[in-house]
C-alpha cells in the first residue's frame, strides 16, 4: 500500500485532496497538521512514498522543517510537493499553489507515482473500496449504497449495506458505524469516481452555510476548480455542475457586498494565498460590480450577468499560466504546443458555447463571454474593437483589464498608473472613454 503524508491546515481541503488521491491515484494519504505530528508517522510506518506540504502553517516554515528532517534522517529520497510561493532556489520535487486545483495537485502526484491516467483505468481494483468513516461526516446522503465490511468465522470479508443510496443519514447513524469498530466504510470500485464527484461538490455546497471568511474563499476557489475540471468531462455541463457554480456566483455577489468578507478577501489576495485565476475572477465581480453601480444604466441584474460572466469567461483555460495571457504577444512568448495555442486562441468562443448550453444562464451572457477580448467571433485577441459590442462586454473588458494590471503590480499598485494603462488600451473617445472616467473616480 502507498502512503502520502498529506501536512495541510484546512480540515475540508484534507478531506477533499485524501479522497480525490485515493479515488485517483490509489495513494492512502495520512493527515497531519503539524510538522511535529508529521515527523512522528515515520515511527510506525513502513514507508512514506509522497509528501505533500502546506509551506506554512500557524506562521511555521513547515515545509522547510520537513525537508531539514528528511535530510537529517537519510530520507531525501521522499519526493516532497510544497503548496505555497515559488522561490528560486529550493529542494522540492515540486512546487504547486497554496490552493491547488485538484488535476493539477493529480497531474503532479501521478507523475511522481509514476502512474498514467490510462494505468488508474485499467488497473485491478478490488470489488469493493474503502472510505473512512469521517468522510460521512461532511455529507447527509449519499449517490451510492455504503458497506461495513465484517468478517466471518472463516476470515472471509463479508459487505453489509448500512446505508441507502440518496437517503438521507444522521450523525447517529455514523456513530453507530464507529461505535461497532469501523473505521473505513465501503462503496462499490465501479462507482467510486462518481462518489468522488458527488462528495466533493457536497462539501463545496458547504459553502452556503459557512459564515467563517477564510473557509468560504477556500470553498469558493475549490467550487471554481470543480466546474474548470467539469468542463472538459461534460459537455453541456451536467445540472449539479451548474449548481456548483450557481452557489458560487451568488456566494461571490454577496461577499462582494459585504465589506468584512471583502477585507479578507482583500488581505488573502496581498498575501498570495488563492490563484491567480480564481483572484482574477473575483476581483473583476468586484470592479465590474462597482463599476456599474456608478453608471446611470447600471442595474442589480446586470452585476448579477457580471459575477455570471466573470466565472464562466476562462472556464475552458485549464491552466494558471493560460489564464495570463491577454494579447497574441504574451500567447507567443509561452511557446505554447499547437493544441494548447488552439485553446488560447478560441477560449472566448468555447467558453460561450459552454454558457449557451446553459438552461437559465442570463440572457446574453454567452454573446458577451464571445466578445470578452474585444473580437465578436470570440477568437483572438485584436488590438482594434469593432463599434458594436455590447456595453456590458466593455464594461467587462475595462474591469479585466484594470484587474491584469492590480494582479501584475500589486506590491506597488497605483490606481492613476492603472488608469493610465486603461487610456492606452482602448479607444480614447465615446463609450470607452466615459467608462474609464467611471472607474478613475472611483475608490478601488
Ligand atoms: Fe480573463
Ligand atoms: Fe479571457
Amino acid at each position: 500500500m502507498a502512503h502520502c503524508l498529506l501536512i495541510i491546515e484546512d480540515p475540508i481541503l484534507q478531506d477533499i485532496y485524501s479522497l480525490n488521491l485515493k479515488m485517483y491515484t490509489d495513494l492512502d494519504s495520512i493527515i497531519k497538521k503539524t510538522h511535529y505530528e508529521a515527523m512522528s508517522v515515520f515511527d510506525h510506518v513502513d514507508s512514506v512514498d509522497l509528501i505533500i506540504v502546506q509551506e506554512k502553517i500557524d506562521g511555521v516554515e513547515t515545509a522547510d522543517e520537513m525537508i531539514n528532517f528528511l535530510k537529517a534522517n537519510d530520507k531525501s529520497h521522499i519526493p516532497v510537493i510544497m503548496l505555497g510561493k515559488e522561490r528560486s532556489i529550493h529542494y522540492f520535487a515540486n512546487i504547486l499553489p497554496p490552493k491547488v486545483d485538484m488535476s493539477t495537485l493529480l497531474k503532479a502526484v501521478a507523475k511522481h507515482m509514476g502512474v498514467t491516467a490510462r494505468d488508474i483505468a485499467s488497473r485491478f481494483v478490488p470489488e469493493f473500496f474503502p472510505i473512512p468513516v469521517t468522510f460521512l461526516e461532511n455529507i447527509e446522503e449519499s449517490n451510492c449504497e455504503v458497506f461495513k465490511r465484517n468478517a466471518d468465522k472463516d476470515g472471509k470479508y463479508m459487505f453489509y449495506k448500512v446505508i441507502e443510496a440518496g437517503k438521507k443519514f444522521t450523525n447517529k447513524d455514523i456513530l453507530n458505524i464507529k461505535k461497532s469498530g469501523h473505521r473505513h466504510v465501503y462503496i462499490q470500485s465501479n462507482l467510486r469516481l462518481k462518489f468522488t464527484n458527488f462528495y466533493t461538490r457536497q462539501v463545496i455546497l458547504k459553502v452556503r452555510e459557512t459564515k467563517d471568511p477564510k473557509k468560504k474563499v477556500g470553498l469558493l476557489q475549490q467550487a471554481m476548480d470543480f466546474v474548470k475540471t467539469q468542463s472538459i468531462n461534460e459537455m453541456p455541463l451536467s445540472e449539479e455542475t451548474v449548481e456548483v457554480a450557481n452557489t458560487y456566483i451568488e456566494e461571490t455577489l454577496n461577499m462582494v457586498g459585504d465589506s468584512k468578507a471583502l477585507r479578507y478577501f482583500m488581505k488573502n489576495l496581498l498575501e498570495n494565498t488563492s490563484g491567480f485565476a480564481f483572484q482574477h475572477c473575483q476581483l473583476i465581480t468586484y470592479v465590474s460590480f462597482q463599476m456599474v453601480e456608478a453608471m446611470d444604466w447600471g442595474t442589480k441584474e446586470q452585476q448579477k450577468k457580471l459575477s455570471f460572466i466573470s466565472f464562466f469567461h476562462d472556464i475552458v483555460l485549464q491552466e494558471e499560466r493560460l489564464v495570463k495571457v491577454h494579447s497574441t504577444e504574451e500567447m507567443n512568448a509561452l511557446n505554447l504546443d499547437e493544441q494548447r495555442k488552439k485553446v488560447v486562441e478560441h477560449h472566448a468562443y468555447l467558453a460561450s458555447d459552454i454558457v449557451s448550453r446553459i438552461p437559465n444562464a442570463p440572457m446574453g451572457a454567452d454573446i458577451i463571454i464571445k466578445q470578452h477580448h474585444g473580437a465578436q467571433n470570440g477568437i483572438g485577441f485584436p488590438k482594434d474593437f469593432p463599434s458594436n459590442l455590447s456595453p456590458l462586454a466593455m464594461v467587462f473588458m475595462v474591469a479585466e483589464e484594470y484587474v491584469h494590471y492590480m494582479l501584475k503590480n500589486k506590491a506597488d499598485f497605483s490606481h492613476e498608473k492603472a488608469i493610465k494603462g486603461l487610456y492606452d488600451a482602448f479607444p480614447k473617445m465615446g463609450k470607452w472613454k466615459r467608462m474609464i472616467q467611471t472607474l478613475e473616480k472611483m475608490k478601488i
